[in-house]
C-alpha cells in the first residue's frame, strides 16, 4: 500500500522505515530539508540499533523516500501523522503547533477517503477536535498511539506489545479507518499482536497513561531508595522481591537518578496540564512523581558535595554518561547532563563521555569538555559518576583506572560495588551502599 509518514524525527523516520520493511510504498515527509537529504541518503540522524540497515534497505529497495513537498503525497491511502508535541515554552501543556500545521498542510493533497493516522502524543479531546477538518477534505481519521522506546525503536514499531485503534464515532467511518489500518498492519496482526479497538479519547488516554504509570513507577522505587539510604537497606533486593509478584511486575524498577528523555517528563506535565484544563484534579500524584524525580538528580550533588565539599572549583569531575538512557544520542531532558550543570555551577571541572551522545556534543560544540572514554575521563579525577548505564561503563575494571580518588557515585545501580571496593574505590549507589 502507498502510505506517508508526516514528521520524520525519532517517531517518524522509525515508522516510517518500519512500514516500507513490512513491504509498503513509503514517502516521509519533513519540513527539515537537511534531514530529508540525511534520511534521503539512508542514513540516520540519530543513533537507533537496527534503523540505519532499515533505512538503507528501504531507501534503496526504492519502497521507501523522503521530501519536504506534501503534493508528493497526494495518491497515498494512508497517512500517519509523527510530529512531535513538545511541552510548550511557557507552560506545562503540549506545543500543537506541529500537529495542527502537519494536518493544515496535508489537507489540501488529501484523495477522496484516504485515512489520517495519530501517532503523536496528544492532550485528550485532540482527535474530536480535528475530525471535522478530516471529514470536511474527503479523509477518514483513526488514533493509533505509538508506545516505542528509543533504542528499541524498530523491535517495538515491527513486534509491539499491542495495537491502540481509536476509531471515529460515524460507523462508516470506524468500520472503513480499521479496515484500512489493519491492511497496513496485516503481518503484526498476523504474528499475534493484540489489537485494541476504542474510541479516540480513550486511545489517546492510554498513551498519556502509560508514560504516566511508567513515571510513577520508578519515582516509586525511587522514593524507596531514599528510605533505604536513610535505614541502611537495598532498594535493588527490594525491588528484586517486590517485583517477584505478578501484580507488580520486576519492570521499571530499577532505582538511579530518575527518569529522563522527549517523553516521560514532558507527558506527565502535559497530562496534568490538561487535566486542570478539564477542571478536574485528581492527578495531583505526578506532582510527587516529578518532585522525587527531581530530588534523584540533587542526591547525587549532595553526595559530590558531602565528599569534596561546597566550593568544587578546580575539582576535577568525571561524567560517565550524557545521553538520558543506553543505547541513544537522545540528551533531551537528560539527568546526568542536569547533574552535570549542576556541579559545574559550584565550580566543577566536568569532564564527560558518551560513547553515542558524547561525539554529538563536541560536534555542536567544540569547546564541550568530552573525553574519547571512560580511562580518559577518569584520569586525574576526583570523583567519577556513573550516570548512563552503558555496557561499557558497566564492565569497566576498576583496578586499570587513574584517578585522583577512587570514589564513584553509581547514579543507575549498575555496577557490582564489591568488586569496587575490593579495587580500593569508596563506593555510593542509589537506595544501596
Ligand atoms: C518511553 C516509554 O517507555 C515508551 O513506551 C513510549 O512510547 C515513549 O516514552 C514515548 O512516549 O515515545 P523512552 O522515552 O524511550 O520511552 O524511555 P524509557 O525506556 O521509558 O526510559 C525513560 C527514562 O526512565 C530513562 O531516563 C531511563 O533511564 C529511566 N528509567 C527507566 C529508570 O530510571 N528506571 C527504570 O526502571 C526504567
Amino acid at each position: 500500500m502507498k502510505i506517508s509518514v508526516i514528521g520524520c524525527g525519532y517517531l517518524g523516520a522509525v515508522h516510517a522505515a518500519c512500514m516500507a520493511e513490512l513491504g509498503h510504498d513509503v514517502i516521509g515527509v519533513d519540513v527539515d530539508q537537511e534531514k530529508v537529504d540525511l534520511l534521503s541518503a539512508g542514513r540516520a540522524p540519530f543513533h537507533e540499533p537496527d534503523f540505519e540497515d532499515l533505512l538503507e534497505r528501504g531507501v534503496s529497495s526504492g519502497r521507501l523516500s523522503f521530501t519536504t513537498d506534501f503534493a508528493q503525497v497526494a495518491d497515498c491511502r494512508v497517512h500517519f501523522i509523527g510530529v512531535g508535541t513538545p511541552q510548550k515554552a511557557d507552560a506545562h501543556g503540549a506545543d500543537m503547533r506541529y500537529v495542527e500545521s502537519a494536518v493544515q498542510s496535508l489537507l489540501p493533497h488529501l484523495a477522496d477517503r484516504a485515512v489520517v493516522v495519530g501517532k503523536s502524543t496528544v492532550p485528550v479531546g485532540t482527535a474530536d477536535s480535528l475530525e471535522p477538518s478530516v471529514t470536511e477534505a474527503g479523509g477518514v481519521l483513526v488514533w493509533n498511539p505509538e508506545f516505542l522506546r528509543e533504542s528499541f525503536a524498530v523491535k517495538d514499531t515491527l513486534q509491539p506489545d499491542r495495537l491502540v485503534y481509536g476509531l471515529s464515532k460515524n460507523p462508516e467511518s470506524a468500520e472503513y479507518g480499521l479496515a484500512m489500518v489493519d491492511e497496513v498492519y496485516a503481518d503484526i496482526i498476523a504474528a499475534g499482536t493484540p489489537r485494541l479497538l476504542m474510541d479516540f479519547p480513550t486511545a489517546e488516554l492510554v498513551k498519556v497513561s502509560a508514560n504516566s504509570f511508567l513515571a510513577m513507577k520508578i519515582s516509586f522505587i525511587n522514593a524507596m531508595a531514599e528510605i533505604c539510604d536513610a535505614t541502611g537497606a537495598d532498594v535493588t533486593k527490594l525491588a528484586e522481591a517486590i517485583g517477584l509478584d505478578d501484580r507488580i511486575g520486576r519492570k521499571f524498577l530499577r532505582a538511579g537518578i530518575g527518569f529522563g528523555g522527549g517523553c516521560l517528563p514532558k507527558d506527565t506535565l502535559a497530562f496534568q496540564a490538561r487535566t486542570e484544563e478539564l477542571g478536574l484534579e485528581s492527578l495531583n500524584f505526578l506532582t510527587d512523581v516529578n518532585a522525587i524525580n527531581e530530588r534523584r538528580r540533587q542526591r547525587v550533588v549532595d553526595l559530590v558535595v558531602a565528599e569534596l565539599g561546597e566550593d568544587l572549583t578546580g575539582m576535577r569531575i568525571a561524567v560517565l554518561g550524557a545521553a538520558f538512557k543506553p543505547n541513544t544520542d537522545d540528551t533531551r531532558e537528560s539527568p546526568a547532563l542536569d547533574i552535570a550543570e549542576r556541579l559545574d555551577r559550584l565550580g566543577a571541572d566536568i569532564i564527560i563521555t558518551d560513547p553515542a551522545a558524547g561525539p554529538v556534543i563536541a560536534a555542536r560544540d567544540p569547546e564541550a569538555p568530552i573525553a574519547a572514554d571512560a580511562h580518559e575521563a577518569i584520569e586525574g579525577a576526583n570523583i567519577t559518576l556513573l550516570l548512563t548505564e552503558w555496557d561499557e561503563f558497566k564492565s569497566l575494571d576498576p583496578t586499570t583506572l587513574a584517578p585522583a580518588r577512587k570514589i564513584i557515585i553509581d547514579g543507575r545501580n549498575a555496577i557490582d560495588s564489591t568488586v569496587w571496593k575490593n579495587a580500593g574505590w569508596t563506593y555510593y549507589g542509589m537506595g544501596r551502599s
